[in-house]
């Protein structure tokens, strides 16, 4: 059984000041949860006052990006010794926001997913496809260069520590979800890819999250579905309430 894991992913929002306010009152929302994994991604500046804030909760800590390398002259970068140092678990990676605008690629995504591996900390490496490559039926080889690129060379252990995102990007901030039978259309195919690339006893256990547009009143009928192992929660994560009503519908 795959643990299902609810991530906030905060993107460019918040004061250290809103960070703590929105940790505090959603740490009380969700503190009798079980059985589902909660993470909250706050801005780099935001992360040691929100790790404090959840120490000893059922909240854990993810952070937005990462750099490959560890140290050095890489101005403006942040490594995964300086995120682990400050209690982060989890590392979003290739999000489409940083595919769009930061020209990340599947290699730079890959090298990130590496590094933060190495270092203890795990990916959620994000897949998705744009409208116009929906449209022209190019879903399957889209998702498939990227998750085949973004877990290139990784172990069968690291697979382990890996979250997959499928998020559409056509779905991300526009209010408009993939039904739940197009999310677990592209969580399958998604699966056999691991399951090529690895085994299916790997396929198995790496959990898929879906992301674009997951609010309280869609989150049921999409968690429902046999390969969607939770979500990737952007708008919605913003506001404790709804957060805490996606996560309880997790578990
Ligand atoms: P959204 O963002 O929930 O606001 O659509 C999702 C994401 O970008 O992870």
């Amino acid at each position: 059984m795959r643990t299902p894991i609810i991530a906030g992913n905060w993107k460019l929002n918040t004061t250290v000041g809103e960070a703590v306010t929105l940790t505090t009152a959603l740490k009380a929302l969700v503190a009798q949860e079980r059985g589902v994994e909660i993470v909250v991604a706050p801005p780099f500046t935001a992360l040691a006052a929100v790790s404090a804030t959840i120490a000893g909760s059922n909240v854990c800590l993810a952070a937005q990006n990462v750099y490959w390398e560890e140290s050095g002259a890489f101005t403006g970068e942040v490594s995964s010794t300086m995120l682990k140092d400050l209690g982060c678990e989890y590392v979003i990676v290739g999000h489409s926001e940083r595919r769009q605008y930061f020209g990340e690629t599947n290699e730079s995504v890959n090298r990130k997913a590496k590094a933060a591996l190495t270092l203890g900390l795990k990916p959620i490496i994000c897949v998705g496809e744009l409208l116009e490559e929906r449209e022209a039926d190019r879903t399957e080889g889209v998702i498939a260069a990227q998750v085949a690129g973004g877990i290139a060379d990784l172990s069968t252990t690291d697979l382990l520590s890996c979250v997959i995102a499928y998020e559409p990007v056509w779905a991300i901030g526009t209010g408009r979800t993939a039904t739940p039978a197009q999310a677990q259309e592209v969580h399958s195919i998604i699966r056999s890819l691991v399951a090529l690339a690895a085994s299916d006893d790997i396929a198995d256990q790496i959990r898929i999250q879906y992301g674009g547009s997951v609010k309280p009143d869609n989150a049921a009928e999409l968690l429902a579905k046999q390969d969607v192992d939770g979500a990737l929660v952007g708008g919605a994560s913003l506001d404790a309430a709804s957060f805490a009503a996606i996560v309880k519908a997790a578990s």
